[in-house]
């Protein structure tokens, strides 16, 4: 039987993609997944990842974690028999969003966690496999090397900081305290499809959704968009099976392990790839990368916002080598990743956002609190201007408030006119937002704006894009002068 191994981050993208592959090629090897707590229980979350899962000491058990607290929240005797015996750790947990500009958000979980882990590692004899990101090359436009980390670059967000912050520093632990370490950079990890329950691919998969969003929403919508980029900008993409095959192959190498694997695509994508698969992906619209964006019209100004934390990574020109990883695995030299690939993998992820997510039922508290907000809180304000001075609003909207129901509204020169809740099979009205109950009480309580909503992906708007976008906008005023404190525990209503 093969050591145990410990693997961080299992219910992200390339975590999952790990596990998978680990329950269905070694089956039997111990996995010890370190899972922190969320609204559900470590155990439930995994439960509900790998349903297959034998579960147990010699087989898959999970060590509740959290990588923000200073000890990961093992105490010191969790810590030692989390490692008894083990294989290797496989760190991949990290922060891995690129919103926060703030280095401080990012030390803690990939930074400060990965030395904690490497600590342990160290101490316990046991080598540590550490996921970096083959985007530390930051703003270098050269080829970064295997053994590359400071190139005097620049980084283009904290996140790409904190995962260079991280190598320096287990680097260090290896030459301090005798670390085992196997540094591994993946390009962009794109799944073949969605996965329930693991968070959604990155860059281009957010740009699929956004175009599948605004596709066929009227004449506009049909030609050409213009998005600042340069068209010989270059990515790597890779499958999100080859790297878990990449993970897996290296830990087979065992001692005989370099330091550090790019898990790149032999062949890198540039814009003018990307965006000619998006368009065969979805043909009514067509991206057009530009140096700068003059007069944007309010559909390229909503797709240059939407997609702002990518500017940068649309006008890279870094590459990497990896002979590395061409010579020790050579059976992974092919990784897959050429446009019939690319396009596989958008219309597998269209497809799956086309028959919908499986609407899990809305919590009772949740279902409860929607339903008062369009019986309760918004009939009395019918007849009333909802903010004053807002003449311009005029437009019928519907709420699709996803396991719970859909309301039509109507507002005319600023007044509400109308709210009433919609047959399940009645047709959305021309512009429709769909979001979850939680998103919905969010937006209503006026915690989150609708156009923060959009932008997370949080809601889907349908029909007229750029109209429900400004009537989002315009609303968001009256969500916060008479915010919605959802009554506590209402029973479930009936349907609408
Ligand atoms: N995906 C890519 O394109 C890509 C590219 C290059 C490098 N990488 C690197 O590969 C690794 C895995 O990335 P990914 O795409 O799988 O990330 P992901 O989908 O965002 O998943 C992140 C994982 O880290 C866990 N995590 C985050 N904060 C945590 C905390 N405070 N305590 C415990 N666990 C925490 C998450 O747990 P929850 O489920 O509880 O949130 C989740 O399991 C990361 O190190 C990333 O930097 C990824």
């Amino acid at each position: 039987m093969s050591a145990p191994l410990v693997i961080s981050g299992a219910t992200g993208a390339v975590g999952w993609h790990l596990v998978r592959a680990l329950l269905d090629e070694e089956p039997g090897r111990p996995l010890r997944l370190l899972v922190r707590p969320s609204d559900v229980a470590p155990d439930a979350r995994v439960r509900a990842l790998f349903p297959d899962a034998p579960t147990g000491r010699d087989a898959v058990s999970v060590w509740p974690c959290d990588l923000t607290r200073l000890d990961l929240g093992l105490d010191r005797v969790t810590g030692r028999r989390l490692l008894d015996g083990a294989g290797a750790v496989v760190h991949l947990a990290a922060r891995t969003d690129f919103r926060g500009d703030d280095l401080a958000g990012y030390l803690g979980p990939n930074v400060q966690a990965a030395v904690r882990l490497g600590h342990l590692a160290a101490r316990a004899g046991v080598p540590l496999v550490h996921a970096s990101t083959a985007y530390v090359a930051g703003d270098h436009a050269g080829t970064l090397g295997e053994d590359d980390l400071d190139l005097g670059q620049g980084f283009h967000n904290a996140y790409e900081r904190s995962k260079w912050l991280a190598e320096e520093a287990l680097l260090r632990l290896a030459r301090g305290d005798g670390l085992r370490l196997v540094r591994v950079r993946p390009g962009v990890v794109l799944p073949d499809a969605p996965v329930a329950g693991i968070p959604e691919g990155p860059g281009p998969l957010a740009y699929l959704r956004l175009l599948a969003n605004l596709r066929g929403q009227g004449r506009q919508e049909a030609r050409p968009l213009r998005a600042t980029g340069d068209p010989t900008g270059q990515l790597t993409l890779v499958p999100a099976a080859w790297v878990a095959a990449a993970l897996r192959g290296v830990l087979a190498l065992g001692p005989a392990a370099g330091p550090c694997y790019h898990l790149t695509s032999a062949r890198p994508f540039t814009m003018t790839d990307l965006v000619l698969a998006l368009h065969r992906a979805v043909p009514a619209v067509r991206l057009v990368p530009t140096p700068a964006l003059p007069d944007p019209d309010p559909l390229e100004r909503l797709v240059e916002r939407a997609g702002a934390v990518y500017a940068p990574y649309r006008r890279l020109r870094a590459r990497w080598h990896r002979a590395r990883l061409e010579r020790d695995l050579p059976a992974l030299a092919q990784d897959g990743a050429d446009a019939a690939w690319l396009d596989r993998v958008f219309a597998a992820h269209l497809a799956a956002w086309r028959a919908g997510p499986a609407a899990a039922p809305a919590p009772r508290r949740e279902e409860g609190a929607v339903r008062a907000y369009f019986e309760a809180h918004l009939p009395p304000f019918r007849g009333r201007a909802l903010i004053e001075g807002l003449r311009s609003l005029t437009q019928t909207f519907s709420i699709t408030v996803t396991g719970v129901g859909r309301w039509r509204v109507a507002v005319a020169a600023g007044r509400l006119v109308d709210v009433e809740a919609l047959a399940p099979d009645a047709p959305p009205a021309p512009v429709d937002y769909a979001l979850a109950p939680a998103a919905f009480l969010e937006a209503v309580a006026g915690a989150r704006s609708p156009q923060a909503l959009f932008f997370a992906r949080a809601v889907v708007i349908t029909g007229q894009v750029a109209q429900g976008l400004a009537t989002a906008t315009a609303l968001e005023e009256f969500f916060r002068r008479f915010p919605y404190r959802a009554p506590a525990g209402r029973a479930r209503g009936r349907t609408a």
